[in-house]
């Protein structure tokens, strides 16, 4: 097996196109025939046991770029491999050795957090015995408490229900784990617990994680490489020191913090939406 455990070589994803919502519903059009470039030529690599961290606003393409790692959505151009196998044409042993955290799980809501981690747990080919011997570690390393995990999800907060999500994405020990704003929207204590989890996790087992946030302390904190994404496009990447050394221009390195790096090298800042106006809207505002 190749030991690279991701290569994303120029990835190109359009949006719009074809057949979707603007070009079958007449008052959706947007006059654009190709569509909406969203990912923009990306490319990078991830070495084992690291933490890379993919850093944008909200709209750059962090969980575009993401399902099409996890084959959950095809590329227009460009290739991933995943341990040398194409994402495409290895589909099945890319999966085998993936797994995705969205910020937006889904879960049976009727049913308790133990009860999804089975029905789950028997989706990816475990044993009963070995999602009820593994769950308790997992969940008490997050920091939710047994009895919750035993009441049905709907009853959970967000953040409880973020470390379920965790915990099922950790249920299979992937080999590469892949985050897609794990964080976002989590209560400052769940932040920390999920956080420091990752963190375990990568230092304790073989594991590399591709994580996506607009968190900097966040991206700071865990990360190993950091790849700037603005527009869909990288428009740079390095360790955290490395990325302060590009803009520093003579000042103090640890003067220098993240959010101006990400400002003085994308032009804009992390918290402002990329996200265009709506179709519809925008038809208004010139119409
Ligand atoms: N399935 C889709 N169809 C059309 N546009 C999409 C689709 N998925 C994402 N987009 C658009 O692509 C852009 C990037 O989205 P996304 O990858 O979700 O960004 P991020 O995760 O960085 O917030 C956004 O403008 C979003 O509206
Ligand atoms: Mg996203």
């Amino acid at each position: 097996m190749n030991q690279v455990p991701l290569q994303v070589n120029d990835v190109v994803k359009s949006f719009g196109g074809g057949w979707s919502a603007s070009s079958v519903l007449p008052w959706r059009r947007n006059g654009a025939s190709h569509g909406r470039r969203v990912v923009d030529h990306v490319s990078f690599e991830v070495r084992r046991g690291e933490i890379f961290g993919v850093i944008g606003a909200n709209g750059s393409g962090k969980s575009t770029l993401i399902r099409i790692i996890s084959t959950l959505l095809l590329a227009d151009e460009g290739g991933v491999r995943v341990f040398g196998y194409d994402t495409v044409r290895e589909a099945t042993p890319v999966r085998a050795l993936i797994n995705r955290v969205s910020a937006d799980p889904s879960f049976f809501r009727n049913m308790s957090a133990m009860e999804n981690l089975l029905f789950f747990g028997r989706v990816y080919g475990l044993t009963a015995g070995d999602v009820k011997r593994r769950t308790p570690v997992i969940l008490e390393r997050l920091g939710l408490e047994w009895p919750r995990a035993l009441e049905p999800m709907s009853h959970l907060s967000r953040g409880q229900q973020q470390k379920v999500a965790v915990a099922r994405s950790f249920l299979t020990s992937p080999v590469l784990m892949l985050l897609d704003e794990p964080t976002t929207g989590l209560d400052p204590r769940s932040k920390r617990d999920v956080q420091s989890f990752v963190r375990d996790v990568q230092q304790s087992h073989d594991a590399t994680i591709l994580l996506t946030t607009h968190d900097m302390d966040e991206a700071e904190l865990l990360c190993d490489r950091i790849a700037f994404l603005s527009g869909g496009r990288i428009v740079a990447g390095g360790s955290p020191l490395e990325l302060r050394q590009m803009v520093a221009d003579g000042r103090p390195l640890d003067s220098i913090n993240m959010e101006t790096v990400f400002m003085e090298l994308t032009g804009r800042r992390v918290e402002d939406d990329e996200e265009p106006a709506e179709e519809g809207e925008e038809a208004l505002i010139h119409g």
